[in-house]
């Protein structure tokens, strides 16, 4: 592909630092920050703005995601994100919406707060062990009365003096320096992607017996800087028992759980990571107002407003920029599709396996071994955000093993039954309207893709 650029190199000249005023140490109020810098606080606030815009996909709608991917009813059914799980919104909800979300999500405890509020760094230090283990109620009513629906702070990104970039969140030092990487002696650019990498990244609760937290960590312990991959998180999950959350209700494995892992994904050697493109550049493009020149603390889709920020490098047309978006999200969505179903079935196939006597003890241990590899790769995938873009090479080689894995566990599971003289199906019925707790909203209508989503367990 040719790729015009006007770009002398990736990371963009700094714009002007305007300061008025000093901030108080430890300031956490948005708005007292806003004072001295107002048109970063306007920018900041606009994150209220709701709406799809251009996306196919994504957007700024919490749209309900098991709608969206049925399969996933399966694949979760058991652990809180197969009672409810949303698509995400602007930053200044996440607190909010947490609050809002289905109490099981909440179960684990105070720990949950780690990325929902700038006040997690200063509770952890505050409770020690407490903080990740009391009830999330408790955790939560520690926070300042008019804080209590605070979603993201300044301060969870900038030192208030210097303003400079910051890593506030402990977890994410920690990661760093298992990795080899110090996070004392970050360049600029980098930091314009791991202030992002604070939250979005895959994280471990390791519980006790009583399945408590104990704490929370970065599985990247056996991955490298730009190379972390799902095979390394794995082994990670895998490498004590202490890291396994929750229980399949279907298949009745214990597995760990991924999540959203944009920075993972994106840094393991994307096209745009090598090019040295930092997430700030496509999702806080440089921005005028009047005669200032600020970086968008509007941070959404870069398919809103036009592609402005892809067109700071790229000399295509914004058209032609959202149709490269657009293609390698349809492919991402087959595979995923195609994989999720895939697991789906296999996992239905492990139910019956469970429930029949008589069975090859040794072929549903594999079944089950398998269904593990393909879930891990289904979940690394669909709860990453991008739907691809950030590495699409990398989002089909995942996908394409989850799509084998998921179909040999359903072969050996199958091949259990067989043997213990039963008849199988060529189809397991995928049951979902079983597993839609919600009921309520059964339907979800996409008018920007015309189509509706249902619960009826057969579509
Ligand atoms: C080269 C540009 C580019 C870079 C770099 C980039 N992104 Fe994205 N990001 C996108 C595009 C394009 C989408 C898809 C948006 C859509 O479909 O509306 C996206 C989607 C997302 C979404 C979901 C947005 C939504 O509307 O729900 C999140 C969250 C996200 N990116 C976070 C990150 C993080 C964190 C990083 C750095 C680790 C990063 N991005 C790096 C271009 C980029
Ligand atoms: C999610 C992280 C994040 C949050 C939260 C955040 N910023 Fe920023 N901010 C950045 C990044 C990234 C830059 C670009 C820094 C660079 O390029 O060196 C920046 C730059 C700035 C600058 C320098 C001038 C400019 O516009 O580039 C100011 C001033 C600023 N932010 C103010 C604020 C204020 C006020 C808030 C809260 C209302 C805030 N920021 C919240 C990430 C953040
Ligand atoms: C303190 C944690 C935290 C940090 C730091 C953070 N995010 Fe987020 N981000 C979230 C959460 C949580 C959500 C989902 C909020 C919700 O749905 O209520 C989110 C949502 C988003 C979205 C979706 C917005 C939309 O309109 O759909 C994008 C894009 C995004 N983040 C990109 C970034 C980028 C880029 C950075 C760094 C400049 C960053 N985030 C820093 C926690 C964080
Ligand atoms: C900071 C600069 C920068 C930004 C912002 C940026 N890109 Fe790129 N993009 C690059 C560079 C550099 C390359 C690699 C060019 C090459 O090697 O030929 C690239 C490559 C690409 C490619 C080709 C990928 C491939 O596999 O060869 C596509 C498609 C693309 N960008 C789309 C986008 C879109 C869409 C956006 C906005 C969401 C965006 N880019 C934002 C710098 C940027």
């Amino acid at each position: 592909m040719l790729i015009g650029l006007f770009l002398a190199g990736c990371a963009p000249a700094k714009t002007q630092l305007v300061k008025t005023a000093t901030i108080p140490p430890g300031e956490v109020d948005p708005a007292v920050w806003g004072k001295v810098y107002p048109l970063e606080y306007d920018s900041f606030m606009k994150q209220k703005e709701g709406a799809q815009g251009q996306s196919k996909y994504k957007g700024s709608e919490p749209l309900d995601k098991l709608s969206e991917y049925p399969y996933q009813l399966v694949l979760l059914d058991g652990w809180g994100f197969g009672i409810e799980f949303n698509e995400p919104r602007g930053h200044v909800y996440m607190l909010k919406d947490q609050l809002d979300i289905d109490p099981s999500r909440r179960k684990p405890g105070g720990v949950c707060l780690s990325c929902k509020t700038p006040y997690a760094p200063q509770l952890k230090e505050k409770l020690g062990i407490d903080y990740f283990r009391l009830p999330y109620d408790q955790v939560h009513g520690q926070i300042p009365k008019n804080h209590a629906e605070l979603g993201l702070s300044c301060i969870d990104c900038h030192e208030p003096n210097t303003m400079d970039l910051v890593i506030s969140r402990w977890f994410l030092g920690d990661a760093l320096k298992a990795m080899g990487k110090d996070p004392l002696t970050l360049t600029r650019q980098e930091k314009r992607t791991l202030v992002c990498a604070q939250c979005h990244n895959t994280y471990i609760i390791p519980r006790d017996k009583e399945m408590k937290p104990t704490g929370l960590f970065l599985p990247w312990q056996k991955s490298q800087w730009g190379h972390i991959a799902i095979e390394d998180i794995e082994a990670v999950i895998k490498s004590d028992p202490a890291n396994l959350e929750w229980k399949s209700n279907i298949t009745g494995i214990k597995l760990g759980h991924i999540r959203h892992p944009e920075f993972e994904l994106y840094s393991n050697g994307s096209v745009h990571w090598k090019a040295g493109v930092a997430c700030a550049d496509c999702h806080m493009p440089y921005e005028r107002v009047g005669s200032a020149k600020i970086s968008s603390h509007h941070v959404e889709s870069p398919l809103k407003e036009d592609m402005r920020a892809c067109t700071q490098c790229h000399t295509q047309s914004p058209q032609w920029l959202r149709e490269q978006v657009i293609y390698i999200q349809d492919r991402t969505n087959n595979l995923a599709t195609r994989a999720g179903n895939a697991a789906a079935q296999a996992a239905k196939a492990i139910e019956l396996a469970n429930k029949t006597t008589g069975v090859d003890e040794g072929l549903l241990t594999e079944a089950k071994a398998l269904y593990e590899k393909a879930y891990y790769r289904v979940e690394f995938i669909t709860a990453e955000n991008s739907l691809g873009f950030h590495n699409p090479e990398e989002a089909l080689r995942v996908l394409g093993d989850a799509l084998y894995y998921a179909n040999r566990a359903e072969m050996k599971a199958r091949e259990a039954l067989v043997k213990a003289g039963m008849t199988v199906p060529d189809k397991f019925d995928l049951e979902l309207s079983k597993y839609a707790k919600r009921g309520t909203k059964g339907v979800l209508y996409r008018p920007e893709l015309n189509k509706e989503f249902t619960f009826d367990g057969t579509k």
